[in-house]
């Protein structure tokens, strides 16, 4: 088996560049230590690119699809109107990749502080599984009546039953290889209609993975237990919109945008997947040195596990939280070292063999057993790559 893998790179605006470049130089690392290779294509795509070009998503499809994983960094700075390239470039990736599992783990990483008083690492360590096709970012809308007092706008939002399906058969397996415990996020007591499919499916493969506890929370209700007892759970599976916004709400609790990262799992091998930090491209601290590059590195680590390469995502997780842990600051001037020296000290603990071990969770392990698309194969859901 050839251990070369085919990696887009998409650094985008802003920071974006700034911290995939320190996430490269980890793996730079992580290629020394561990004796696999990447081939590496750089493409230009985001604000400056489609101000120039007028290019979007559609130009890059082809080209992208071929790709075994894409690398991303950030996108959009004012001189693009909201709304171009997040529905031209990023929504248009998830849904034409089908990258219908965005995993959004929330961890609070030791040596970093959390807003919530008194909250321990051990206390905080779950994976948000954002549905990430369908929903209020795909349903149709229409205004009537435009201008006017009398204006009509509405705004549906699309659930389709093969939608659902996917992403809790993978959230399933996913906590499967973790502690085993999986909690549905919803509104079903409002959104009857799509609550009452996103329920049903759930109750189904409840029944076909007997192993795992699951449960329900209503959304609002997660905005309290999220941040006060976020040891109750271990995956969470929701809805795209309701995954936008606790998602935002973990990386608060977790410590900040700067830290939090994300995997868009493609889940019917057509497609490369694409791993982000969550943070935006910051074009007000751009060029400074001030970002800090762990949402992206460990982004990397993501990568490196959905490629295979789990030992090497171990070792790159690991140093990364060390450095986060020796950090004065999370970000910014204070941050005592600019973004490329952070991803230096990375690289360094990962080439070197050094960073401690102890720092990764075993669940971790699990996170990333659950990516590999060989493993998945097992459980028949899908052909093999
Ligand atoms: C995210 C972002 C995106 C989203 C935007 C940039 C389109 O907020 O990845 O969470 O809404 O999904
Ligand atoms: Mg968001």
């Amino acid at each position: 088996m050839t251990r070369n893998y085919s990696v887009a790179v998409l650094p985008g605006d802003g920071i974006g560049p700034e911290v995939v470049g320190a996430a490269l130089t980890v793996l730079d690392a992580a290629e020394a230590r561990y004796g696999f290779t990447t081939a590496r294509a750089e493409y230009r795509a985001g604000a400056a690119h489609y101000r120039e070009t007028g290019e979007l998503f559609d130009v890059l499809e082809e080209e992208l699809r071929g790709a075994q994983a894409i690398l991303f960094g950030a996108m959009g700075d004012p001189s693009v109107a909201p709304g171009i390239l997040e529905r031209g470039f990023i929504l248009e990736m998830r849904q034409r990749f089908a990258q219908a599992a965005n995993v959004r783990p929330v961890r609070l990483y030791p040596g970093v502080a959390s807003p919530i008083t008194g909250l321990a690492p051990e206390r905080c360590d779950m994976v948000i599984v954002r549905e990430n096709t369908e929903g209020a970012y795909v349903g149709q809308g229409s205004t009537v009546h435009a201008g006017t007092p009398h204006t009509v706008a509405m705004q549906e939002s699309l659930n389709t039953r093969a939608g659902i399906e996917r992403v809790v058969d993978f959230s399933f397996r996913l906590a499967v290889s973790r502690r085993k415990r999986l909690t549905l996020c919803h509104k079903t007591n409002i959104l009857v209609e799509a609550g009452k499919l996103w329920q049903e499916v759930v109750s189904e493969y409840a029944a076909r993975y007997p192993e795992v506890e699951t449960d329900y929370v209503h959304v609002d209700a997660m905005c309290f237990h999220l941040p006060l007892s976020p040891e109750r759970f271990d995956v969470v599976v929701t809805d795209n919109l309701f995954g936008d916004i606790i998602t935002d709400l973990g990386a608060v609790v977790q410590g900040g945008l700067g830290v939090a990262t994300s995997a868009n799992i493609n889940l019917d091998e057509s497609a490369p997947s694409m791993f982000e930090a969550i943070h935006g491209s910051a074009p007000d601290i751009a060029g400074k040195g001030w970002a800090n590059p762990s949402g992206a590195i460990l982004s990397l680590a993501l990568m490196l596990g959905h490629l295979g390469e789990g030992e090497a995502a171990m070792a790159v997780e690991a140093a990364a939280v060390q450095v986060l842990g020796e950090l004065p600051a999370l970000s910014g001037a204070e941050m005592g070292a600019t973004t490329g020296e952070v991803g230096e000290r990375i690289a360094e603990l990962v080439r070197s063999g050094n960073a401690e071990a102890g720092l990764v969770p075993d669940s971790l392990l699990g996170t990333l057993a659950a990516l590999e698309p060989s493993r998945a194969e097992t459980s028949g859901a899908r052909p093999a790559r």
